[in-house]
């Protein structure tokens, strides 16, 4: 681009909400660009000008910005985790609370719903599912998804939660979409829910400057409970648990000392 990002940066802060400056600048930067070409224009203001007036556009800016890919059962081996070496330590609870803070599309609160159920009842499992964006949460509280999603899912949950609405769509049931609360939160800027046994954020951390996780590092520790359970994606661990108050429990699991 052949003007300022520094003022483009401002003007999304405006616009959004989305402070640029703590997503890592360089993968932000690239990607922000090549979409603006894409829009075929080539100066950063003539690219607000056009998402200003455009609300279609601008959606398509957050989304894209956003980086919403999601799918079921996503990294098989840490939900074997959370079940075998996590979730027995829950099971005392009457009722169990988890975030799952950057949900996009419902994908992985739902499939934390599924298998917490085979432990709990669905009336004692409340999922707080948060994301920036309006647009995912719209998806998510719908339900639908593409056959494709749910690839990695155990069978057995699909057979049973889910049901064909077209030959490549499928539909979450309404016994799983009521333990979950989708709402609108940026973990940025937003107050932090609180009195979590369970936190998941997972593959969105990897975007942000050290800084910014740091803030979010300190707000999840803040809002599990004591002996609350943290739990991260598979890039994403935390360098110094202990400068946050947590202690290391398996690979991308954290809790809250
Ligand atoms: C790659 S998806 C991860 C979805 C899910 N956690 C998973 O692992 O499949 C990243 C999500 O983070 C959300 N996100 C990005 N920045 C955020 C912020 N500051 N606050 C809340 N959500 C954010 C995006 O909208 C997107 O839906």
């Amino acid at each position: 681009m052949t003007d300022n990002y520094e003022v483009f940066k401002k003007q999304i802060l405006s616009l959004t909400g989305i402070d640029l400056n703590s997503y890592k600048e360089n993968q932000m930067k690239r990607r922000i660009d090549s979409l603006i070409l894409r829009n075929k224009v080539s100066t950063y203001s003539d690219y607000i000008s056009i998402i200003r007036n455009d609300r279609d556009k601008f959606e398509e800016f957050v989304t894209y910005l956003t980086i919403n890919v999601s799918e079921f059962w996503r990294n098989p081996d840490q939900w074997d985790i959370l079940e075998k070496q996590i979730i027995p330590n829950l099971t005392g609870l009457g009722t169990v609370k988890i975030w799952s803070a950057a949900c996009s599309t419902g994908d992985e609160p739902y499939s934390a719903a599924m298998l917490f159920n085979k432990y709990f009842p669905f009336d004692r499992i409340h999922i707080t599912a948060t994301d920036l964006d309006k647009q995912v949460l719209k998806k998510a509280k719908e339900g639908i998804y593409e056959e494709k999603s749910l690839k990695g899912l155990p069978i057995g949950f699909k057979h049973k939660f889910f049901r064909n609405i077209s030959e490549t769509s499928l539909q979450i049931s309404d016994e799983v979409k009521r333990c979950v609360l989708f709402k609108e939160h940026n973990l940025l800027k937003d107050p932090y829910p609180d009195n979590f046994d369970l936190i998941m954020c997972r593959n969105v951390l990897i975007y942000f400057t050290d800084d910014a996780k740091n803030h979010i590092y300190e707000g999840f520790n803040r809002a599990l409970k004591k002996g609350g359970y943290l739990f991260l994606g598979t890039t994403e661990q935390i360098l110094k648990p202990a400068e946050f108050g947590f202690t290391s429990v398996s690979s991308f699991f954290y809790k809250k000392v």
